[in-house]
C-alpha cells in the first residue's frame, strides 16, 4: 500500500496524467434546502411565477422528445435589446449552455492546450483552476490590489503583451471581491494582446450594472467572449442554463465540444419564461441592493472590517475563526462560506445578499455567534 491508502499496483485504467492529478472543484452543496442559504450567490427568493407556471404546464409528451432550441437566442437578445436599447448581437453569437460553469469548461476544452497559458486574477470564481488544470495549462494569476482589492490592471495588461497567454479569465464584477472593471479597461486588454481569448465572466454584472455587452460590436471585437447566467438573478441555478455571447467563429468553436442536447427541455421553458419577466428581475435585484446598503450599514456602524464590492454578496472579517462562524451560523440556520483558503482572504467570510429581511436575520445570529453583543 502507499501511505494514502491506494494499492502499489491497481488495475484501474489510468486517465490522463492531469485528471490523476487535478483536485476537482467541490462545493459544499448537500442539504441545504431547509436553511438560509447565503453561501451559493443563489437568487434567495425563487423564480418569477411565470417560470413556475411555465413549467407546471409543460406536457407529458414534452419529456420524451430530444429539447428544441429554437427562439431562445432571439429571447435572450430581446432581453438585452430591452435593457440596454443598442444591442450590436446577432442569434449566431449566442451560444447555449448547461449553466455558464459548462460554458467555462467548454471554453477551456476547446482553446487550452496542454503547456499554453492562462491569466487570470486571484482571488476569483474557484472553477477556472480546475478547468485550466485539466488541460494541462500553466496559471499566472495576479493579485488583486491592495484593502480595496483593485484590479490589477498594469500588471494584466503586462502579462498579456509579454507572454500572450491563450485565455485570459476575468470575473466581473469579481466573485468573491467585488471588483469591478469598466467596458473601456476590458477593451484595451483585448486590443492589447488580439490572439487571446478575453473570457468576461459577467455572472453578477446585474448587481452593478457594468456589462461589456452594448459597448461592443462582436464583429470587430473578435478575441472578446461573455458569460451570462440566468442562475443567480432569475433565480435557475437548479435548472441550469448560461449563454456565452461573442464573435460567431468563436461561440461555433466553443460549441463544438459540448453535446449536442447538454441543455434539458425544462430548462429551456423556463429560461424563455423568465427572459420575458425582466420586471421580476429587477425587482429583485433592487431588493437585493437595497439589502446591501442595510447591511453594509450596520457593519459600518460596528466598526467590523468588511469588503462590499458590485454583487449580490460581501466580505466580513470576524473576530472569530471563519470555520467556528461558519458552523455556529449553521447551527442557527444559516450558511455562509468561509474563505479562509482563499488567497489575500484569510479570516475572512462571504456572505451573500438576499432580501433585508434576510440579511436582518443573518445579521441577528452573527452578533451572537461572534459575539459582538
Ligand atoms: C463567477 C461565477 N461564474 C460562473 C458560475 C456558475 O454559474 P452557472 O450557475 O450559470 O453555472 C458561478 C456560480 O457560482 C460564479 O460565481
Amino acid at each position: 500500500m502507499k501511505p494514502d491508502g491506494k494499492p502499489l499496483h491497481s488495475n484501474f485504467p489510468t486517465p490522463r496524467l492531469e485528471v490523476e492529478n487535478l483536485h476537482a472543484y467541490q462545493a459544499p452543496l448537500e442539504g441545504r434546502r431547509q436553511l438560509l442559504r447565503l453561501d451559493f450567490n443563489e437568487n434567495t427568493i425563487g423564480p418569477s411565477p411565470l417560470v413556475v407556471d411555465a413549467l407546471r404546464n409543460i406536457p407529458a409528451n414534452q419529456i420524451s422528445i430530444y429539447p428544441e432550441y429554437n427562439g431562445l437566442r432571439e429571447a435572450l437578445i430581446k432581453n438585452l435589446v430591452g435593457i440596454n436599447k443598442v444591442i450590436n448581437v446577432t442569434p449566431d453569437q449566442v451560444g447555449l449552455f448547461n449553466g455558464v460553469d459548462s460554458a467555462i469548461h467548454a471554453i477551456f476544452h476547446a482553446y487550452g492546450d496542454r503547456g499554453n497559458q492562462l491569466l487570470t486574477t486571484t482571488p476569483t470564481f474557484g472553477y477556472y483552476t480546475p478547468c485550466a488544470q485539466m488541460q494541462g495549462m500553466e496559471i499566472n494569476a495576479i493579485p488583486y490590489e491592495g484593502s480595496g482589492f483593485n484590479f490589477p490592471y498594469q500588471q494584466i495588461l503586462k502579462a498579456l503583451k509579454t507572454n500572450k497567454p491563450k485565455l485570459l479569465l476575468i470575473c466581473n464584477p469579481n466573485n468573491p471581491t467585488g471588483t469591478r472593471l469598466k467596458a473601456k479597461q476590458i477593451l484595451e486588454l483585448c486590443a492589447a494582446s488580439p490572439k487571446t481569448l478575453v473570457v468576461i465572466d459577467e455572472l453578477y454584472e446585474a448587481f452593478s450594472g457594468d456589462s461589456v455587452i452594448p459597448k461592443v460590436d462582436f464583429t470587430i471585437q473578435q478575441n472578446l467572449l461573455v458569460l451570462r447566467s440566468l442562475s443567480k438573478t432569475a433565480g435557475l441555478a437548479g435548472l441550469r442554463i448560461g449563454f456565452a455571447i461573442g464573435n460567431s467563429e468563436i461561440v461555433d468553436r466553443v460549441s463544438r465540444v459540448t453535446g449536442p442536447y447538454d441543455i434539458n427541455s425544462f430548462a429551456v421553458i423556463a429560461a424563455m419564461a423568465a427572459l420575458k419577466d425582466q420586471a421580476y428581475i429587477d425587482g429583485y435585484v433592487a431588493e437585493v441592493l437595497l439589502a446591501r446598503e442595510w447591511i453594509k450599514s450596520q457593519l459600518i456602524m460596528n466598526g467590523i472590517r468588511h469588503h462590499v464590492g458590485g454583487g449580490n454578496y460581501l466580505l466580513l472579517w470576524p473576530t472569530n475563526q471563519p470555520s467556528h462562524i461558519e458552523a455556529s451560523l449553521k447551527s442557527a440556520g444559516i450558511l455562509v462560506r468561509s474563505m479562509n483558503n482563499k488567497s489575500l482572504l484569510e479570516g475572512a467570510i462571504r456572505v451573500s445578499i438576499g432580501t433585508t429581511s434576510q440579511m436582518k436575520q443573518f445579521w441577528n445570529a452573527f452578533k451572537k455567534v461572534d459575539e459582538i453583543e
